[in-house]
């Protein structure tokens, strides 16, 4: 039950990453360096800020195993920030780490395991168009901006053009979305997920909400809604049938 809550909630993260044009993104001028120049930094320091508090946003993962760069667990949380007045949509990753770090410990508590805290968070447009115009920054668990060996602050289009880094890495992601996360969770099994992909373009979730029914009654309009244009398979349609019939 645990696994399923922390998949629902990576979804539902997942879905609005998906949605991300909902903000009108306006058009910024041209930027001197790629990463860690002044106005970069600036920016994430007005960042780490306004996030202040993030650990108890609601949209946000529990604790899971992580995989490398990022840590032995991690935690993700989702959120819309204002920084200098503009909102922005923001990832951010809690990197835990640590010899003796477990799940039950870090879950208990985070702070002493926390290695570094990764974000990614979407600018305007044009500030980084070839790739997705996400802004990358690694604070330290110090709150403090990580560098590279060059003493480059890792905040900004970090490491764009070169070989490894934030966003050569990142570009590797399913579907160019420079997002993670999503690639490996299998949306196509959680209800949640399922009833966003496949009843919301032609009514909105309200109707789906608004009925109560059991199972056989599910059935039914599961097949009417093929019929109307829904396209689920087999196992979708199960997977439907019993979520709604039991809410
Ligand atoms: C060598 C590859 C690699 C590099 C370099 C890397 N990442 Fe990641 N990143 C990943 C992987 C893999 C995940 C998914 C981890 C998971 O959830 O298990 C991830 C996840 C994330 C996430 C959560 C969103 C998502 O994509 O799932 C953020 C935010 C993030 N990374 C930020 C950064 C930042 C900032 C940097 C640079 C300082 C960076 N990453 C460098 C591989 C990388
Ligand atoms: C291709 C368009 C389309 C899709 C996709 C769609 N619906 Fe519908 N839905 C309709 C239309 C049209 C109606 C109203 C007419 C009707 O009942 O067939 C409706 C009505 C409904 C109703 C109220 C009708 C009743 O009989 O109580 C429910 C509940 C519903 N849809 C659920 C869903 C669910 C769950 C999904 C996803 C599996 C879904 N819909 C996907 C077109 C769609």
């Amino acid at each position: 039950m645990k696994r399923f809550v922390v998949i629902g909630s990576l979804a539902t993260i997942m879905l609005i990453v998906a949605a991300l044009s909902i903000i009108s993104r306006s058009v910024v001028g041209d930027q001197e360096m790629p990463f860690g120049g002044k106005g970069d930094v600036e920016f994430a320091n007005m960042l780490w800020k306004t996030m202040a508090g993030y650990e108890k946003w609601q949209m946000k993962s529990d604790v899971y195993p992580g995989t490398s760069p990022h840590g032995k667990f991690l935690r993700l949380y989702y959120n819309i920030v204002n920084v200098d007045k503009k909102p922005y949509h923001v990832i951010i990753k809690d990197n835990f780490g640590g010899e003796d770090a477990t799940l039950e410990k870090v879950s208990k508590s985070p702070k002493k395991y926390l290695a570094a805290v990764t974000v990614m968070l979407q600018r305007e447009a044009g500030y980084d168009s070839d790739n997705n115009d996400w802004f990358w920054v690694k604070y330290k668990a110090d709150s403090t901006i990580d560098k590279n060996p060059m003493g480059m602050a890792l905040a900004g289009r970090v490491a764009k053009g070169m070989d490894t880094g934030c966003i050569a890495c990142h570009k590797n992601a399913k579907d160019n979305d420079y997002f993670f996360t999503n690639d490996k969770t299998d949306m196509s099994l959680t209800p949640e997920g399922l009833l966003q992909e496949k009843c919301t373009t032609c009514h909105d979730l309200d109707r789906v909400n608004k009925t109560r029914k059991n199972k056989s009654g599910w059935e039914k309009i599961i097949a009417k809604m093929i019929k109307n244009g829904a396209k689920l398979n087999k196992a979708e349609q199960q997977t439907l049938v019993d979520y709604l019939s039991q809410k």
